[in-house]
């Protein structure tokens, strides 16, 4: 080889080393998050946090194992990837989040990081929540600074010895967490519907299938899974092609379908503590994005 030829193969080189630096070190370094949203103990961010919080389905996963009203933690939730256990999220210090920052709660809802910088597993559905306006993520965490602290650890996660949070980098590029699904409609019902549906709901984390790395199956969405032995029914637009938005908003509030049946299971739950208690124009907004805007995503 020449030696402008091994220069250039050097410059080749570096080139390279620098380009996989940048990707690695952004994969690993905690996001950086810019937003002037600020914690508040004011009672209006504290009010709105609430109400996030209970459309956001939280007390699902974090109550505790005995005290089922409040965000103790505890819950073994089991997963095809393992049994991962919902964090103590009262404001305590040593077993809680009590020493959080507004940074904080944003990278934790919003890119699946902990405060030291490793990763979340996904049975925390932050993908979902990757979409929540900056706003809206810091309120809810003013909402939780607000708690009652409580002390209570809960287990480590139960994962396979392949899947450790590091692996949850390459997990995070693969569920593009950089694209929070901004799809704008014109109408306005149906754009809060979506925000709903899509991001602070987070329906899809079980009405829509994943693959085999557990990832949700964007061309699918809504299209109905299984949660282990339990079928879930598809919500996409040929689904609920039967269902007028009335239908559906009375099966958000009661549970009851159209056909005269009751929901059971999981669904029970996201009706008992998320949608039966959300204001009236959201269950309407949902509503209408289901029933209204759900066109299944092929055409891409
Ligand atoms: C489907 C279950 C589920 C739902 C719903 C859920 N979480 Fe979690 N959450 C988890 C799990 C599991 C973890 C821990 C993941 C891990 O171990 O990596 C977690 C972690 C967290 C953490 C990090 C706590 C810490 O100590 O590091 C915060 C904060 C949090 N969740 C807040 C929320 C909020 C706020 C909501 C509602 C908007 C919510 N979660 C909804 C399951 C859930
Ligand atoms: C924790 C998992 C989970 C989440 C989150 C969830 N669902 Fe469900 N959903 C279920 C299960 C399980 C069923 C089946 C219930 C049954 O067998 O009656 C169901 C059933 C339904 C049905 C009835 C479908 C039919 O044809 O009978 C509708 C409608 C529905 N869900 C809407 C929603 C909406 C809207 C959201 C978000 C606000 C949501 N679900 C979030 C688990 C979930």
């Amino acid at each position: 080889m020449t030696q402008q030829g091994h220069s250039k193969a050097k410059l080749i080189l570096i080139a390279v080393v620098l380009v996989l630096l940048s990707i690695a070190l952004r994969l690993f370094l905690p996001p950086s998050v810019s937003s002037s949203a600020q914690l508040s103990d004011s009672p209006a961010a504290i009010g709105r946090g609430e109400y996030l919080v209970i459309a956001g389905g939280c007390i699902s996963c974090h109550r505790g194992e005995e005290d089922e009203e409040s965000f103790v933690g505890g819950l073994a939730l089991e997963t095809d990837f393992g049994t991962f256990f919902a964090p103590n999220i009262t404001p305590d210090m040593e077993t809680g989040v009590g020493n959080w920052q507004a940074k904080d709660f944003l990278r934790a809802l919003k890119h699946g990081r902990t405060p030291s910088g490793s990763f979340y597993y996904p049975a925390f559905p932050f993908r979902a929540y990757a979409g929540l306006s900056d706003q809206d993520a810091v309120d809810i965490g003013s909402y939780l600074m607000s708690l009652e602290p409580v002390s209570n650890s809960v287990p480590k996660a139960q994962t396979p010895a392949w899947l450790n949070r590091w692996a949850m980098a390459g997990w995070n590029v693969l569920a593009d967490m950089s694209e929070a699904d901004a799809e704008n409609f014109e109408d306005e019902l149906v754009q809060r519907g979506a925000y709903l549906a899509r991001n602070l709901g987070h329906c899809g984390e079980c009405h829509t299938p994943r693959n085999a790395v557990g990832i949700l199956d964007a061309n699918r969405e809504f299209a109905g899974a299984n949660l282990g032995e339990e079928v879930i029914e598809a919500i996409d637009a040929a689904a609920m092609e039967e269902w007028t938005a009335t239908d559906l908003d009375l099966f958000l509030l009661l549970g009851l379908k159209p056909d005269g049946d009751f929901a059971g299971g999981d669904m029970n739950d996201v009706i008992e503590h998320n949608t039966s208690k959300i204001s009236d124009e959201d269950r309407a907004a949902l509503a209408a994005f289901f029933t209204r805007h759900n066109q299944p995503a092929e055409a891409q």
